[in-house]
């Protein structure tokens, strides 16, 4: 067995919100003790098109783990259904198109697994095995459950959508997932899935640790604004997506909100206040000190800023565009990237699987 059967070493705090770089230092020199690569699993639920902030935020680091580690990436299917369960058709047409996003944003299907939960069934009957020992207690305290329910009601008042995180722990421990790159609002999943492994190892574990507690890593880019300075997201209508053409992103971005004091060029402005200069960073960070001191001086006014900022964003989201339009128009090979990544991952998930029920005297 390539897997080491234990626990990690470091332990996990509240510390993780914040220590990306001792997180990342953790991170290599896991690679190093270990002398293979860390297994890095993630997923993202295909409910509609990708943005900007996803691309930075999340797929650049995708990226990254195909060099340094051994990733599973998800097509979460499932979990789209636990909210949008009366909207089935946009979660299916959604599928190759956000893979699509994912290759043009480099993430390589040689290099890591891209698969479809719903594709393995071992990921489901691991839910069931492992709801038996989880409070259900344990699943209304969290964060995100609270807020979906205030936010949409009885719609998410079911069975599948409090087991949502339950249900994120499978997905991770079918694959004895180690690290998991996620957002903010996610850690506490994590730290839910944290609680069910040890209660499960300590359970059927007999001094060994069938499955691994996974830990949190998070992305080194803060949170990508969207043209109304919220958290760019797709429901808040404030999103520059990949799919976009040139000239509505030059449209989004001259609609974009700016220091409200700054009325007309010459006034100064507050870049740190401002989405368009906090969307530079991620565009060309050489520009960023300029920018800033042009803003403050007044030199720079927004419309001005405005124009150079969209023309630079186009520039550096053609070569992506491009390599999306080329990849969404081969939907056989997708399908194709899909079904022999799906193929693989069961063969792991099944392995996973069998540990589990043996140890759960299921044989
Ligand atoms: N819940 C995650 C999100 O909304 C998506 C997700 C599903 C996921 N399964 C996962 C993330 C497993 C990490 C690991 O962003």
């Amino acid at each position: 067995m390539p897997f080491a059967r234990r626990a990690p070493t470091f332990a996990t705090k509240s510390r993780d919100i914040e220590g990306v770089a001792s997180l990342r230092v953790e991170f290599e020199f896991a690679v190093v003790q270990k002398n293979r690569k860390p297994r890095v699993m993630s997923g993202m639920r295909p409910t509609g098109p990708l943005h900007l902030g996803h691309l930075v935020g999340v797929l650049t680091q995708w990226a990254n783990y195909c060099e340094t580690a051994d990733a599973f990436f998800e097509i979460a299917d499932l979990h789209a259904y636990t909210t949008e369960f009366d909207d089935t058709a946009t979660i299916r047409g959604a599928r190759e198109a956000m893979v699509a996003v994912w290759l043009a944003a480099g993430v390589d299907p040689n290099r890591s697994t891209i698969f479809l939960q719903s594709g393995v069934p071992e990921i489901s009957e691991l839910q069931v095995l492992l709801s038996m020992i989880t409070p259900v207690s344990w699943l209304e305290r969290v964060p995100t459950y609270k807020g979906q329910i205030d936010a949409l009601g009885q719609k998410v008042a079911t069975y599948g959508f409090l087991g949502y995180p339950l249900l994120q722990l499978c997905d991770i421990a079918a694959f004895r997932g180690e690290y998991v790159p996620v957002g903010r609002d996610q850690v506490a999943h994590l730290e839910l899935g944290r609680e069910i492994v040890r209660r499960f190892n300590h359970l059927y574990g007999s001094s060994k640790a069938i499955l691994i507690e996974p830990q949190a890593t998070l992305s080194e880019f803060p949170e990508v604004p969207g043209t109304d300075g919220r958290k760019m997201s797709k429901s808040y209508d404030n999103a520059i997506l990949i799919a976009d053409d040139e000239e509505t992103t030059t449209r989004k971005v001259r609609s974009m909100v700016t220091d409200p004091l700054k009325i007309r060029r010459g006034d100064p402005g507050r870049p740190e206040i401002c989405p368009v200069f906090a969307l530079w960073r991620f565009v060309n960070p050489l520009r960023l000190d300029g920018i800033a001191a042009e803003c403050r001086s007044g030199a720079l006014g927004c419309v001005q800023d405005k124009g150079e900022f969209a023309e630079q964003l186009n520039e550096y989201l053609r070569p992506v565009r491009e390599r999306y339009a080329a990849y969404v128009a081969d939907r056989g090979a997708l399908e194709r990237i899909i079904e022999e990544g799906t193929a693989r991952a069961r063969e792991i998930a099944a392995g996973v699987l069998r540990d589990v029920k043996h140890a759960m005297r299921l044989t």
